[in-house]
Formats: C-alpha cells, structure tokens, sequence
C-alpha cells in the first residue's frame, strides 16, 4: 500500500491509463476490460486492473491538476513500478482547425504551473511525451482511421480565469489545447525514467464556445480509450 493507493504489491500492471474522473475509471473498467479487481478506493479515486485482449492493464482515476495527478503518479512509479502512464482526459481548443471531438496527442507541455519554476530553481524545463509511446500511438490511431492532431498543449492551473482572453497568448504560440495535468506527468515520468503520454479529446472550444453533449463526449471517449489500451504493453 501507498499512502493513496490501496493496491497491494503486484496488483497494479505496469501500464496503467490515467482518466482524471474515477467515474471514467470504472467505466473502462466494466465496459473494456475482463477479469477485473479494483484494487483503489481510498478517497473514491478508483484503480482497477484487468485483461484487454490478453494483457494486464491497469485504470486509475488521478483527480483534477497537477497536484493531484502527481500524488498518483509518484506513488504509482515509486510504489508499485509502473512503467507506462497513458493520461486519457478532455481538453478545450485553442485553435480554430482544432475542432470539438477531434484526438490530440500532447507532443509536449507548456504551463502557467510554478511547480516545475520551483523545482528547475526559476529555469525552464520542457515536459515531454515519450516519443515511443507517442509512435506507438500515431501508428494505432492511422490503422484505427482516427484522425488525430499532434503537438503542444498548455497544462493550466487554472479553470476559471479572472482574464478571460489569457489563453489567447498561447493559441498564438501555436498551443493546441488547454488542459490541467500533462506538464505534471510528464515531468515526473522523465523524472523516473518512465514513457508518458497523453491523449486528449476536445470537449470544448475556447475560439467558438461550444461544447460537447454528454453523449458525443462517451463516443469519442471510447475512440481515445481504445487507442489507450491498444498501446499497453
Ligand atoms: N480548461 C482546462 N481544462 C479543460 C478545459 C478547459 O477549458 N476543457 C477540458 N478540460
């Protein structure tokens, strides 16, 4: 046991898919993986392991942000040996050809976060996916006939803004997307020397304001799992 996590040694595979709702967590587990055990209820942040088509995959919830999503990959790395991390969450666009439902594959991580200021000593470090991961990735979602969109994403720590139009310095920067963990993950797993990616599905437009119906978000959901668990080794 970790201090977050309930599993015992061994009951966690070492590729494990990262949703930041554990609601998203029991839902791959019920919907996509056999011979299930949740090994994780501590605080309702449920982890599971299970089978997809013959390997050992674990799902667990990691909560909102960097602080939260960090608790979690620590103690998965350093408590039970992970190995891969897929994050599988929702972003919102920050660029008019990057449309609601479409796939991205976050190549790497800009952040408005003062973790990594405080721990490069106020220098700037550059989260990174796993290229091999992201390879592996690409390749599945070509053979899926999935269309995906590829580059930078901003991990914020923040959901609501007192200035509305901060993002726009971003999208000008060429930034994909906004979400609110990859810079975390990202720098922990090379950290650790581990392989990190993150797939995202864009749930919301900042350039238009629309937004996704609970439904079409399940749909393109599972398009994101799929790809998630089609890259566990
Ligand atoms: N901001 C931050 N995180 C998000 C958003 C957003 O607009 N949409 C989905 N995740």
């Amino acid at each position: 046991m970790s201090i977050h996590i309930g599993a015992k040694e061994g009951e966690v595979a070492n590729t494990v898919l990262l949703p930041g709702d554990p609601l998203r967590a029991k839902y791959i587990a019920e919907n996509f993986l056999s011979d299930v055990k949740c090994y994780n209820e501590i605080r309702g942040m449920y982890g599971y392991t299970g089978n997809y088509k013959g390997k050992r995959v674990s799902v667990q919830g990691t909560g909102m942000g960097i602080p939260s999503i960090s608790i979690y990959v620590n103690e998965l790395i350093e408590s039970y040996n992970v190995k891969n991390l897929i994050r599988i969450g929702t972003c919102g666009s920050m660029q008019p050809d990057v449309n609601i439902r479409d796939v991205i594959f976050a190549m790497s991580s800009s952040t408005d976060s003062a973790i990594n200021k405080i721990r490069f000593n106020g220098m700037d470090y550059a989260p990174t996916a796993s290229f091999k991961l992201l390879k592996k990735a690409y390749d599945a979602a070509i053979s899926m006939g999935i269309n995906v969109k590829v580059g930078n994403v901003l991990s914020s720590d923040t959901f609501y803004n007192d200035d509305k139009d901060s993002w726009r310095l971003w999208a000008k920067f060429g930034v994909l997307a906004v979400e609110m963990e990859t810079a975390g993950l990202y720098t922990l797993a090379a950290k650790y020397g581990v392989d990190a990616l993150t797939i995202l599905t864009v749930s919301d437009s900042l350039v238009t304001g629309h937004a996704t119906s609970a439904e079409e978000r399940q749909k393109t959901f599972n398009d994101m799992i799929e790809i998630a668990l089609n890259i566990a080794e």
